[in-house]
């Protein structure tokens, strides 16, 4: 185990106060939520924790893609009856698991109000009892399950590269996400950028836009490189590396697990979302 990895694990285990919800979220399609996903719950989970990732990016669904693992059935299977848990949780590695959203979360809305509420203390029992940690891979961009999620988390993760239009768009969602829900920290995540100065770049620019336009404070977290290697290994559905491992731990000790406590009420905040204030 590296210095990083006890760090982390250490962390954990002392303040340990509760299941942590991270929802990964961005403007732009294409910028590295599920590579992000997928890395930070492996490190975690490397780190002695127990993670559940919950694949929500229900439109373009691709976790098992990336891992090169087909889920059977889904979280929508398991919202109308036709799943158990069991059936829908699979096991990616020692202490990581996933489950494919199926239709979204926002699908729950559909059903008559006391079954969704039942649904959700199911679901909130099983992170409760056996995760240290859920990560939402979000839908890009103004979703509806984007803006649940996101707000109901304790770590809204927004990720973007350096492109022009991806930044716009990470500026964009924070500046939506604060003025629907009221949320006020953000943490940025730039991927695919030559060195961190770029990353910081970034940073500033969004920080620049939303200290002056909105209520939001940005954290930066910092920056994962472009890889050419990963490219290959992500069509070998192999998707970890180590400079990238490197990276993620570096955002997983700036995340200060220890500092930001766990908000609680993450099942209660998605109920509201669901059903309307
Ligand atoms: N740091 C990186 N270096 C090189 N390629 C990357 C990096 N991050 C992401 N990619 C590429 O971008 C593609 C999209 O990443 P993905 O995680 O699927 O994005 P999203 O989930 O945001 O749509 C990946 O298939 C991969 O080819
Ligand atoms: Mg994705």
């Amino acid at each position: 185990m590296s210095l990083n990895q006890q760090a982390i694990h250490l962390r954990h285990r002392e303040g340990s106060e509760g299941t942590r919800y991270v929802a990964i979220a961005s403007g732009k399609g294409g910028v590295g939520k599920t590579l992000l996903s997928i890395n930070i719950g492996r490190c975690l989970a490397d780190s002695g924790n127990s993670v559940l990732i919950i694949d929500a990016d229900f439109g373009l669904s691709n976790v098992h893609l990336m891992l090169g693992l087909t889920p059977q059935k889904n979280l929508t299977h398991f919202f109308y009856g036709d799943a158990t848990f069991d059936d829908i949780i699979v096991k990616v590695r020692d202490n990581l698991s996933f489950i494919s959203s199926g239709n979204g979360i926002s699908e729950l809305a559909k059903l008559p109000r006391d079954q969704v509420l039942n649904l959700v203390r199911r679901l909130q029992e099983l992170a409760e009892d056996n995760y240290d940690y859920v990560i939402f891979d979000t839908p890009p961009g103004i979703h509806d399950d984007t803006l649940t999620v996101v707000s109901s988390s304790d770590f809204p993760i927004i990720l973007t590269t350096p492109e022009p239009t991806a930044v716009a768009d990470a500026y964009a969602l924070i500046k939506i996400i604060n003025r629907e829900s009221g949320v006020e920290d953000f943490y940025l995540v730039v991927n695919k950028v030559e060195g961190d100065r770029e990353g910081i770049k970034v940073y500033e620019s969004v920080r620049i836009l939303a200290e002056k336009y909105t209520r939001a404070r940005i954290s930066y977290l910092g920056s994962i490189r472009y890889r050419k290697t990963l490219i290959r290994k992500i069509i070998d559905q192999d998707p970890f590396d180590s400079g990238l491992t490197d990276d993620v731990y570096n955002i997983l000790t700036k995340m200060d697990m220890d500092l930001i406590k766990p908000k609680r009420g993450f099942w209660n905040r998605i109920l509201s979302g669901l059903f309307g204030k």
